[in-house]
């Protein structure tokens, strides 16, 4: 069940120029909190802006959760300037998590930018609970905005990289280094950044015949089911409706369901 809560902030750093990872003492959300949720957060009092904006869970610890965000608008901005000991709401946790199903040979994340923020929970609990440390494609423009490769390589995870100057890995997409790791049926990717790179990253699956997962992105109004803000097309009818919504079907989505021509 989702709580809104004031929260106090525990930490909040940059980690890369515009990037930052925000902690926030939240119990009850941590209990609930599956990976692949997300949270709406206030990011400032009062009207103005006056949605909340979405965020993924990063970590799931015993006493709160951390999100990892990059600073894109006035909404992230605004969120950049709180400092610790301040008091955030957040809303959560909502939407559909990553499913972890046992009895897939192989486990692989493929991360594009800050897709990388809903992965380090799930490599956890992918660990954890079924003693599977998943391989890991982390891609971004450069070497300087590869987040969170500590967090995997402490969980064990094997980690590949993908950058688009070179400067680190490989000079590749992270779907083109996708498959190159040969993916197969008996194997599950999870998907998370731009719609073109998660569109490349299904072709690639459907082609070796794995499952994926997609976490998908669209602009939140209400983040709860309400407002249609966030639709995306699908491929097959649900509840009647070629539409499926973001916030409240989702954001994980098996990505078969995804009518992807139109990115
Ligand atoms: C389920 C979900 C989880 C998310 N998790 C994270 C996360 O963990 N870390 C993170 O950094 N970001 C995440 N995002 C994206 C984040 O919510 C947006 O970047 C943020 O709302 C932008 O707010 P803003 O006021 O700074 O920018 P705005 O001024 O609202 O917009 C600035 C630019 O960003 C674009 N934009 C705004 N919102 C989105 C969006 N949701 N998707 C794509 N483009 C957008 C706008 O079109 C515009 O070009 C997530 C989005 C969703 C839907
Ligand atoms: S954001 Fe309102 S229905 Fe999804």
């Amino acid at each position: 069940m989702p709580y809104i809560a004031d929260c106090r902030i525990t930490t909040h750093q940059e980690v890369a120029p515009e990037h930052y990872r925000l902690v926030v003492h939240a119990p009850q959300l941590a209990k609930e909190a599956q990976p692949g949720q997300f949270c709406m957060l206030q990011v400032r009092e009062g009207h103005y802006p006056f949605l909340r904006r979405p965020m993924s869970i990063e970590r799931i610890f015993a006493d709160g959760v951390s999100f990892l965000y990059k600073v894109v608008g006035e909404g992230t901005r605004m969120l950049s300037g709180m400092s610790q000991g301040q008091m955030l709401n957040v809303q959560g946790p909502l939407g559909k998590p990553f499913p972890r199903e046992s009895g897939f040979d192989r486990y692989i994340i493929t991360a594009g930018g800050i897709g990388i923020a809903p992965f380090p929970a799930l490599a956890d609990a992918l660990k954890r609970e079924l003693g599977k440390a998943p391989e890991v494609i982390i891609a971004a423009r450069t070497e300087r905005f590869l987040l969170c490769e500590k967090d995997f390589r402490q969980m064990g995870c094997k980690v590949h990289f993908a950058t688009d100057d070179g400067s680190a890995g490989e000079k590749a997409f992270a779907s083109e280094v996708l498959k190159r790791l040969s993916p197969a049926a008996g194997t599950v990717v999870y998907a998370c950044g731009p719609m073109p790179m998660m569109k490349a990253t299904h072709a690639v699956c459907a082609a070796a015949g794995a499952v994926c997962y997609a976490s998908l992105e669209a602009e939140m109004a209400c983040g709860d089911g309400v407002c249609l803000g966030c639709v995306v097309e699908a491929n097959v009818e649900v509840e009647t409706e070629r539409m499926v919504r973001v916030c409240k079907d989702g954001p994980v989505f098996d990505t078969q369901l995804i009518q992807w021509e139109s990115y």
